[in-house]
């Protein structure tokens, strides 16, 4: 299973998500399961993470310093079998890019998993101040964990 994490910038959100997913996957021990994350947008690539969100995954230790921001591209259709966007407006712009259903049936808003139906978006934290990333890693938390305990069923 490949799971893509996918925000505007891929420096705030997406790499929370991913840090955050591949913690719940050592946690259980999922086997065959591989996380990534990337940006609609091109504003960040090989930058590192937003230090706030370096510095919120730290206080749960979780490391994600390595990351490097990427842009999403065509390819991650064919090379991912899930992907999870943080918001409405990233969900627009990767389905403007899906090339047929297969790839469409793909993509779903991440809180989706733990608020079924209600299509609601993790807020964008960048222009605000740090109780938005508490908000956020709280949100991601709740949503990897939905992600990774219906993984340890299959
Ligand atoms: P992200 O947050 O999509 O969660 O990574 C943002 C990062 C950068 C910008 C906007 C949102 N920006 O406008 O540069």
């Amino acid at each position: 299973m490949k799971i893509l994490m996918v925000c505007l910038g891929n420096i705030c959100r997406s790499p929370l998500a991913q840090g955050i997913m591949e913690e719940k996957i050592k946690k259980y021990n999922i086997k065959n399961t591989f996380v990534d994350s990337a940006g609609t947008a091109d504003y960040h690539i090989g930058k590192k993470p937003d230090w706030r969100s370096i510095d919120i995954a730290r206080k749960h230790n979780i490391n994600i310093s390595n990351q490097r921001g990427r842009q999403f591209t065509y390819d991650d259709f064919d090379e991912f079998d899930k992907i999870y966007v943080m918001d409405s407006s990233n969900l627009y712009d990767i389905n403007a890019l899906a090339k047929n259903t297969n790839d469409r049936e793909k993509v779903d808003l991440i809180l989706n998993t733990i608020f079924p139906g209600k299509n609601k978006s993790v807020p964008d934290p960048y222009y605000g101040g740090k109780d938005g990333f508490q908000n956020v890693f709280q949100l991601l938390d709740a949503a990897c964990e939905k992600i990774a305990t219906s993984l340890i069923k299959k």
